[in-house]
């Protein structure tokens, strides 16, 4: 192997194949039109191998790449990625800055790769809360990469259900004063204009990483009636074949949405 080849590129004959005939299985069914993923397992990653956690989060940012080009042959419109949660300012302060870093130098340094393949990338959560750079290099990504008609990813940085809900809360409070009957009238869809990047729809699919079966304050409102994946794999090594398979694994979900099932 040479220096620059990682693994990844060492892809066999036969590794191709299982990928193309993944795609072509799942491109033959249902898309989802918004995919949510719980990155996790970068820590679990990396010390199993002996290195830092931090490598981890580095091998984790390579994982996302790789998932890119794989979104873009679904055809799925909205992907949202869990970054950076309010609760992840609990970790030690140096995988912190770790953390800020790594999304400081992802922003920055993968604007033109965004713009090229056509993805549009929207930060959400309390974002603007973060440090200057990052919030300046998180902006100027938004506003380099509007044009892009192909996939909108969300960035979920400094992100919580809960806080999202409890904002939009107060925003719409904050637009109905003085219009008391109209906010009595107020309902789920008029609730929907206030949530973060209200022009992305529900989420249809939830994918969750590295063996654990929990939401962890993700995405609560537009995921009430996702349907949950949950793999044994960790996000390091998630690649285009586990999303493939993670596509097939929800065309095979019957989706009722509270009705009952169809003979
Ligand atoms: C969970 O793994 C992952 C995170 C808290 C951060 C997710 C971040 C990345 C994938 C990299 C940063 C991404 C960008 C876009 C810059 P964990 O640390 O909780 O793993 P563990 O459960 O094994 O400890």
């Amino acid at each position: 192997m040479s220096i620059s080849e990682s693994p990844h590129d060492m892809r066999s004959k036969a590794g191709d194949d299982l990928e193309e005939s993944l795609l072509k299985r799942a491109l033959s069914g249902n898309i989802p039109v918004h995919v949510g993923i719980v990155m996790d397992g970068n820590g679990r990653w990396a010390v199993s191998r002996g290195m830092k956690r931090s490598e981890g989060h580095r091998a984790g940012v390579e994982s996302l790449k790789r998932c890119l080009p794989a979104l873009l042959r679904l055809g799925i419109r909205f992907c949202t990625f869990y970054v950076f949660s309010t609760e992840n300012w609990k970790r030690p302060r140096e995988e912190v800055q770790f953390l800020m870093d790594l999304i400081l130098e992802y922003a920055k340094e993968d604007r033109s790769d965004f713009i090229r393949q056509g993805i549009r990338v929207i930060p959400i959560g309390r974002w603007r809360e973060m440090p200057r750079q990052v919030v300046q290099a998180l902006s100027r990504l938004a506003m380099d990469t509007a044009s892009g008609d192909k996939l909108t990813v969300l960035l979920a940085v400094n992100y919580g259900g809960r806080q999202e809900i409890v904002d939009a809360a107060k925003e719409l409070a904050i637009s109905y004063v003085g219009r008391e009957k109209e906010l009595q009238a107020a309902g789920e869809e008029e609730f929907r204009q206030f949530l973060y990047e209200p022009s992305a729809p529900d989420v249809d699919l939830v994918i969750r990483t590295s063996g654990e079966m929990r939401l962890s304050n993700f995405l609560l409102w537009r995921a009430a009636y996702a349907e949950l994946v949950f793999l044994d794999v960790l996000w390091p090594d998630f690649g285009p074949v586990d999303l493939y398979k993670s596509i097939i694994e929800y065309q095979g979900r019957e989706r009722r949405f509270g009705d009952v099932g169809r003979e």
